[in-house]
């Protein structure tokens, strides 16, 4: 299989501007990681390059890169070429990470087999490029395209509202964006596309508003949910997520790190959720199952501190984006990965 790969010529990138992604959490990313000369490490989720920037000028290691965005892929072409040959940037999903790794080390002539990192690191959401451009339709306050198409694509989030059951957009809109009025939301969206097809983010803020009758919620635009929801469904974010943690279980090494930046609470249960079942310390288990009801398997993590890393008050004065952001990790074990169980990590399943 042949990917796109950043070319590392800095005249094809297109130089950044403004809207540069500020790294979240960067000082303890980079403590959990520990970078080592020599050390391959993955970084899932590449954006403007912050992260890897970083753990590349930390140690003499070599970083693989993956980002679905194109646009991403293309003007890391600068970063690529200044690290000189540490850098792969590669256009994939990171729910194929474990794929991708083992394919590109392959064409690079290192042997491929299980165990290839030292650590993985995956930074979830959008970028603020992405965010912060109208054309990309991810903005309720930014008239454009209805979008949200992170790899540019497949199903936009116009194709899903112009064509999906009313039932399948209430669902989306009350699982991935915990919104109550879920139902009130999707009615308003036939109503509109009879009339005209959406189109335009404008056109989606606007049906929301007016169901509402103006009212923020919670002090914010109240088609803040909305946006969410279309966003994670699109994307399927939240199956890419628990898709790529158990890649990182498998090609992680002994002793390799695996570190999890995410930021809202569907994300970070997911995460968390994964890391108690492959530390043993999961919880809801029944105490009244009988002992030998309850399967349990070696620990394929074990952690060093199992509670969530938070900014400090310092980096939210400078990044109010970053508020929501948790950070957690743990260090992979000698034992097999645990098989990946979509439903014991209560991953919502989209409509059909
Ligand atoms: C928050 S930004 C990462 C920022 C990066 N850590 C930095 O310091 O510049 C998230 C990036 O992950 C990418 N992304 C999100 N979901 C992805 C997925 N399933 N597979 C690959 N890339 C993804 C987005 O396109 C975006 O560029």
């Amino acid at each position: 299989m042949t990917r796109p790969k950043s070319s590392g010529d800095a005249s094809d990138a297109t130089e950044r501007d403004s809207r540069r992604h500020i790294p979240v959490l960067l000082s303890e990313v980079l403590e959990s990681l520990a970078p080592k000369n020599g050390d391959l490490i993955i970084d899932g989720t590449f954006g403007a390059g912050g992260y890897t920037s970083a753990i590349l000028d930390a140690a003499n290691c070599r970083v693989l890169a993956l980002d679905r965005d194109p646009r991403a892929v293309l003007e890391g072409g600068a970063i690529v070429a200044r690290y000189q040959g540490r850098l792969t940037l590669v256009e994939a999903p990171f729910s194929e990470l474990a794929q991708v790794a083992a394919e590109t080390l392959t064409s690079e002539g290192h042997e491929a087999r299980g165990g290839l990192a030292d650590a993985v690191v995956l930074d979830i959401g959008v970028s603020s490029m992405q965010l912060d451009e109208a054309e990309r339709g991810f903005s309720f306050q930014l008239d454009g395209p209805l979008d949200m198409r992170m790899s540019q694509k497949g199903e936009s989030a116009a194709d899903f509202l112009n064509t999906a059951g009313e039932e399948d957009i209430a669902n989306v809109i009350y699982v991935y964006g915990e919104e109550r009025r879920s139902r009130a939301i999707a009615r308003a969206i036939l109503k509109q596309r009879a009339v005209k097809p959406f189109g335009r983010t404008r056109e989606l803020a606007d049906v929301v508003l007016r169901v509402f009758h103006g009212r923020k919620v919670d002090g914010r635009h109240p088609a803040t949910r909305t946006f969410q929801a279309l966003r994670i469904h699109v994307n399927d974010e939240l199956g890419e997520l628990a898709r790529a943690l158990s890649g990182a279980e498998e090609i992680l090494k002994p002793d390799g790190r695996l570190v999890v930046v995410t930021f809202h609470s569907l994300e970070d249960r997911i995460v968390k959720k994964f890391f108690a079942a492959r530390t043993g310390k999961e919880t809801g288990v029944s105490r009244h199952l009988p002992a030998q009801s309850i399967k349990s398997r070696p620990a394929s993590f074990r952690f060093l501190n199992s509670r969530a890393l938070t900014p400090s008050k310092g980096e939210l004065d400078l990044n109010p984006r970053a508020r929501s952001a948790r950070l957690r990790w743990a260090i992979r074990t000698g034992e097999p990965a645990h098989p990946l169980d979509l439903a014991a990590l209560e991953v919502p399943s989209p409509p059909d």
